[in-house]
C-alpha cells in the first residue's frame, strides 16, 4: 500500500473494509453523525489532500473547531465501557476524520489487522508471524500459525508458569538451604525487561508475592546496587532473553550465577536460577533445569511479550489469578480492535490522529503524560514500543518512505511533569501533541486521599485545558492591570504571560487501573502503533536499527581493553579511547 500513497490517489473504487453504515451496528454502538460524515466523503485521499487538511485545520485552530460545534466532545470522544477516548482536543474537523478514515480504507488497515490476527507472516523482513494477541486468547478462540494451533502450547506454559509462581508464593518451592524466596530479581532488557517493570509498578496495590526487582543495564552499578541488601538464600533470578544472546543480560546472569555459587556453592545455583527464552538450547547450556525454563515463540515480538512468560515477575508479584485478569483486559482490547466498527474502533482512532499529527500536521515528538504514579515507567514502555516499531525509513515494498514515520515519544508522570517540561509546551516554539491518561478513581481510600485524587484529576484537566486555550495578550494585560501594576509594566510583561493555545491534546480516561484495565491500556497502545505502521506503509516488527551498535559494540570491546588498536576508527573514536585510557585505573 506504500506504493499506493506515492501517486495522487483516485477514486478506489474498492473498499477494503465496509463503512460502519455497511456494516450495521456490530459491539460497540454506532454513531450516526459520523456515518454520516463518512458517507459524504468520497474515497479521493491523498497525501497532499491530507497534508492540506491538516495545515487547514491547524490554521482554523482548535478554539474554532470548539466554537462551531457545540457538541464536539460527543462528536469527538469514543467509548469502550469505562474506557474513553477524547480527541475533541486536536486540531481535526468532522470531514477530516472521515477522511482519515477513508486514508486508512485505502492503506487496508483493517486488512492488515486481520492477517495479523490470522496468523499469517506479516513480518516479512524476518518471515515471522505476528502473534501476541494468542498470548491473551481463550484456548478455543483458535489461533494457528499456518495452520498449526498455538493455544494449547501458550496455556500449557501459562500453567506451567501458574505453578512455579504458586510455589513460590505459598513457600513450597524454596531455596537451596530451605529458605523461602523473599525477592526476585529479573534479569533482562528492553521488550525483557520493560513490561514486567512498568506492570509490576502499575500494579503494585495487587503485589502480595515477593519483592521483585529488576536489572537490565550492562553498567555493572545496576546489579550491584540491586544485590546490596538482598540475601542469596532467599533471592531467585529469572533470567529473560528471547534470544538468550543478548549481551546485557548474559553478563549480568553470569555476574548473578557467581554472586550465587561464591555464596552458596556451585550446587545451589539450580534452586535460585529461572530462565524465560524462546531458545531453550542456551538456556540447558547455561545450567538452568528444564523444570525453570518457560518458553515463548518466534511470533512473539521481544516489545510485545510481557504477556508471555516473560511476564513471570508480574504472576510472581501479584499471582496467576491477577495474572490472567491483566491478560483478560488486553484480550478484550483485541477483540474491540477485531470487532468494533471503524467509526467507534478506538486504537484505529487513535493510530489516525497520532499520524494526522505525525505527519499531516507535522509534530515529531509527542508526550505521553499518565497522571498516575504508578504507570510512571509507562512512557518508557511505550518509547520501546513505538519507537522500535515505528522509527523506520524503509517501506513494505523496500524503497525509502516518503512521509514522516513513527514520532519520538517521551513523558513522565503528572503532575510531576508541570514542575518540569511543561513550560515548552504551554510556550515553547514547537507544538508537542500530549496524550493524558488518567483514571477516575484511585485504590487509596479515605478522605485525605480523595483530595488527592480531586487535585490530580482537576491537574490532567487544567493542563489539557491550558493547552487548548491559552491566554490571549490583552487577558494578560488585563489580569496584570487587574492585580495592580502600573501599565508600563503590565505593557512590559503581558507578552511573555501570553499563551497561544490552540495545542492538541489527546484524554484517555478509565475507571480505575486494575490488572483488567491496565491490559486493556497496553494492547490499545500496541494496536495504535499497529495502525500507524500501516499508515506509514512500514514493517512494525523487525528491529535492524539496533543490530549496528551491538556489532561496533563487538568489535570495540578489545580496543577499549587495550588488546587491540584503535587506530583504524575515526579520529574521534580513536580519541576517545585514547583519553579512556589515561583516565582508568
Ligand atoms: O536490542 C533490541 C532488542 O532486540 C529488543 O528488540 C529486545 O526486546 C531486546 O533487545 C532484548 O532481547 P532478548 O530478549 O533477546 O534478550
Amino acid at each position: 500500500m506504500a506504493g499506493a500513497r506515492r501517486e495522487t490517489v483516485g477514486h478506489c473504487g474498492k473498499t477494503l473494509y465496509p463503512s460502519a453504515s455497511e456494516r450495521g451496528p456490530v459491539g460497540s454502538p454506532t454513531k450516526p453523525w459520523t456515518d454520516r460524515v463518512t458517507d459524504q466523503i468520497s474515497n479521493d485521499v491523498s497525501l497532499d489532500q491530507l497534508k492540506a487538511r491538516g495545515a487547514t485545520a491547524a490554521k482554523t485552530g482548535i478554539k474554532a473547531l470548539f466554537a462551531a460545534d457545540a457538541d464536539r466532545f460527543r462528536h469527538f470522544s469514543f467509548r469502550h465501557d469505562d474506557l474513553l477516548l477524547d480527541v475533541s482536543k486536536c486540531a481535526l474537523a468532522a470531514d477530516d476524520l472521515a477522511a482519515l478514515h477513508a486514508f486508512a480504507r485505502l492503506a487496508g488497515v483493517l486488512e492488515r489487522r486481520d492477517a495479523m490476527f490470522s496468523g499469517a507472516r506479516i513480518n516479512t523482513t524476518e518471515n515471522r508471524a505476528v502473534l501476541h494477541v494468542a498470548l491473551r486468547a481463550e484456548p478455543g478462540d483458535g489461533f494457528a500459525v499456518e495452520g498449526q494451533a498455538v493455544g494449547a502450547e501458550v496455556e500449557g506454559v501459562l500453567a506451567a508458569m501458574s505453578r512455579f509462581a504458586k510455589g513460590l508464593r505459598d513457600g513450597t518451592i524454596r531455596g537451596a538451604t530451605g529458605q523461602r524466596i523473599t525477592d526476585i530479581v529479573n534479569i533482562g532488557i528492553g521488550g525483557s525487561d520493560l513490561g514486567p517493570v512498568m506492570a509490576c509498578l502499575a500494579l503494585a496495590p495487587y503485589h502480595d508475592g515477593p519483592r521483585a526487582h529488576f536489572v537490565s543495564n550492562i553498567d555493572g552499578a545496576h546489579m550491584a546496587d540491586t544485590l546490596r541488601g538482598l540475601d542469596p538464600e532467599t533471592t531467585l533470578f529469572i533470567v529473560a532473553s528471547k534470544t538468550f544472546t543478548t549481551i546485557e543480560t548474559m553478563t549480568n546472569a553470569q555476574t548473578a550465577r557467581a554472586w550465587v555459587a561464591g555464596r552458596l556453592g556451585e550446587a545451589a545455583v539450580g534452586a535460585h536460577f529461572a530462565a524465560v527464552s524462546t531458545a531453550l538450547d542456551k538456556v540447558g547450556a547455561f545450567g538452568i533445569g528444564e523444570d525453570r525454563t518457560f518458553g515463548f515463540w518466534d511470533w512473539v515480538g521481544g516489545r510485545y511479550s510481557v504477556w508471555s512468560a516473560i511476564g513471570l515477575p508480574l504472576m510472581i508479584a501479584i499471582g496467576p489469578e491477577r495474572f490472567r485478569e491483566f491478560l483478560a483486559g488486553a484480550r478484550d482490547m483485541d477483540r474491540h480492535f477485531k470487532d468494533a466498527p471503524a467509526d467507534a474502533n478506538l486504537p484505529l482512532i487513535l493510530g489516525l490522529v497520532g499520524w494526522w499529527h505525525r505527519v499531516a500536521q507535522g509534530h515529531p515528538s509527542r508526550a505521553v503524560i499518565p497522571y498516575d504514579q504508578r504507570l510512571a515507567r509507562l512512557p518508557a514502555y511505550l518509547q520501546q514500543l513505538d519507537m522500535e516499531s515505528n522509527g523506520k525509513h524503509v517501506g513494505l515494498d523496500g524503497r525509502r518512505v516518503e512521509t514522516p514515520t513513527g514520532p519520538v515519544v517521551w513523558g513522565e508522570p503528572g503532575t510531576n511533569g508541570q514542575h518540569a517540561f511543561f513550560q515548552l509546551l504551554h510556550q515553547g516554539t514547537d507544538i508537542v501533541p500530549v496524550e493524558f491518561i488518567v483514571g477516575a478513581n484511585a485504590h487509596e481510600r479515605g478522605q485525605d486521599m480523595r483530595i488527592h485524587q480531586d487535585l490530580l484529576l482537576a491537574n490532567c484537566l487544567a493542563q489539557s485545558e491550558a493547552l487548548m486555550k491559552g491566554r490571549t495578550l490583552e487577558e494578560a494585560r488585563r489580569q496584570l492591570l487587574d492585580a495592580g501594576r502600573p501599565a508600563d509594566e503590565a505593557e512590559r510583561i503581558a507578552p511573555h504571560r501570553e499563551f497561544s493555545g490552540d495545542r492538541p491534546s489527546i484524554t484517555i480516561l478509565h475507571d480505575k487501573l486494575t490488572p483488567f484495565a491496565f491490559g486493556r491500556l497496553v494492547a490499545l497502545y500496541e494496536h495504535r502503533v499497529f495502525v500507524e505502521a500501516q499508515l506509514f506503509g512500514i514493517n512494525a516488527f523487525d528491529q535492524w536499527g539496533v543490530e549496528l551498535g551491538k556489532e561496533l559494540a563487538t568489535g570495540l570491546l578489545p580496543v577499549v581493553r587495550g588488546e587491540a588498536s584503535a587506530e583504524s576508527r575515526d579520529s574521534s573514536t580513536a580519541g576517545l579511547v585514547s583519553a579512556i585510557a589515561h583516565l582508568r585505573t
